[in-house]
């Protein structure tokens, strides 16, 4: 007897997104007490004038089930319906449990699946990808998907080269089944042999404390090459031309980086380009949704209009997609 498989569905869309950002503020000036830096220097290299860190009582776990909360009241989807929950993150202080799996019982859901992955920066793109192949291929109905991040507490605040960086928040999207196409086709991968570039330390051999440890120059070298041609081949997967999009939504890791991609997609003057950066830092896999919750809450982009995505960091890894707005 053939074994009798789920049914398939054509579609699949983001329903809402919802974002948590951690309520300490970090400016420029503060970040100079730690550093031997000048605010100017960091505004004008990376384009963060300040960024946030977690207070007493927040966690990438608090900050992930925020973000969740919003992204399922916006859906409009009941937790208790959601039949996967993924979480990306490099940031939760357990082997296990997964942070899913705590989050789905702080968010009362019934029986979901429950899994973490680990993308880094491009850990949402990734979530995505993952979300709208089990939508699609009737594995699930709605998939709730979380980037969250605290890498405040994976930052050597003497380190000049990583420290003016990172913040923490979260961000998180409903997916469910669409009745047009609403997520092209995931542009994804990595490049193994620059697994060093960015990295946390080996708890085993961390002194005190695991920290990031990134080679700066060499990142900024190919996020501005091979994933700009990235983030066209995800243009031209989606059959979408950069003068159908009405907003560029990328990882924010610097504002020169962005730049740099506006230039080689050659993107027309009235596409809207997310620049979260600047008040938040750089929250890895929290970055996209909170950039694309940014974008909507201010009306700068509206429900319904074509967006691309793309994540790169760490791994390193990249993933990118064209999606329509919820
Ligand atoms: C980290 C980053 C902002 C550093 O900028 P950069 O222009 O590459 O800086 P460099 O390391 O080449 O250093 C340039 C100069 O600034 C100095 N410098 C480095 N860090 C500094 C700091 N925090 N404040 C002031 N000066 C600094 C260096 O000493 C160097 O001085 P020199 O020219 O006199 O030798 C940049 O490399 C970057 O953004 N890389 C990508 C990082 C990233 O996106 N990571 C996450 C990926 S998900």
């Amino acid at each position: 007897m053939p074994i009798t498989i789920p049914k398939a569905r054509q579609f699949s869309r983001i329903l809402g997104v919802g974002g948590a950002r951690a309520s300490r503020v970090v400016t420029n000036e503060e970040m100079c007490t730690m550093i031997d830096s000048t605010p100017e220097w960091i505004e004008q290299r990376t384009g963060i004038v300040e960024r946030r860190w977690v207070a007493e009582g927040e966690s990438a776990l608090t900050l992930a089930e925020e973000a969740a909360r919003k992204a399922l009241e916006r859906s409009g989807v009941d937790a208790a319906n959601v039949d996967t929950l993924i979480i990306s993150t490099v940031s939760h202080y357990m082997q296990t449990p997964s942070m899913a799996a705590i989050v789905a019982e702080k968010l009362g859901m019934g029986h979901p699946a429950v899994f973490d992955i680990s993308a880094a920066c491009a850990g949402f793109c990734y979530a995505l990808g993952l979300a709208d192949a089990l939508v699609r291929a009737g594995n699930a109905k709605h998939v709730l998907i979380v980037g969250s991040e605290v890498l405040s507490e994976y930052t050597d605040t003497e380190d000049r080269g990583t420290a003016f960086l990172f913040g923490d928040g979260a961000g998180a999207a409903v997916v469910g089944p669409s009745d047009v196409p609403a997520i092209g086709p995931t542009v994804w991968g990595s490049e193994p042999a620059a697994h060093d570039v960015i990295t946390i330390d080996d708890w085993r051999q961390a002194a005190a404390h695991p920290y990031i440890h990134m080679e700066g120059r060499a990142v900024f070298k190919w996020a501005t090459t091979a994933i700009a041609d990235k983030a066209k081949e995800a243009l031209a997967a989606s059959g979408i031309a950069a003068h159908e999009l009405d907003a560029f939504i990328p990882h924010q890791a610097n504002n020169r980086i962005t730049d740099s991609m506006l230039r080689h997609l050659g993107l027309p003057e009235g596409v809207v380009v997310a620049r979260d950066i600047r008040t938040t830092g750089n929250t890895s896999a929290a970055s996209v949704p909170l950039a694309m919750e940014a974008l909507l809450e201010s009306g700068e982009a509206t429900s319904g209009q074509t967006a691309l995505i793309i994540g790169f960091g760490a791994g390193l890894v990249y993933g990118a997609q064209v999606i329509t707005l919820p």
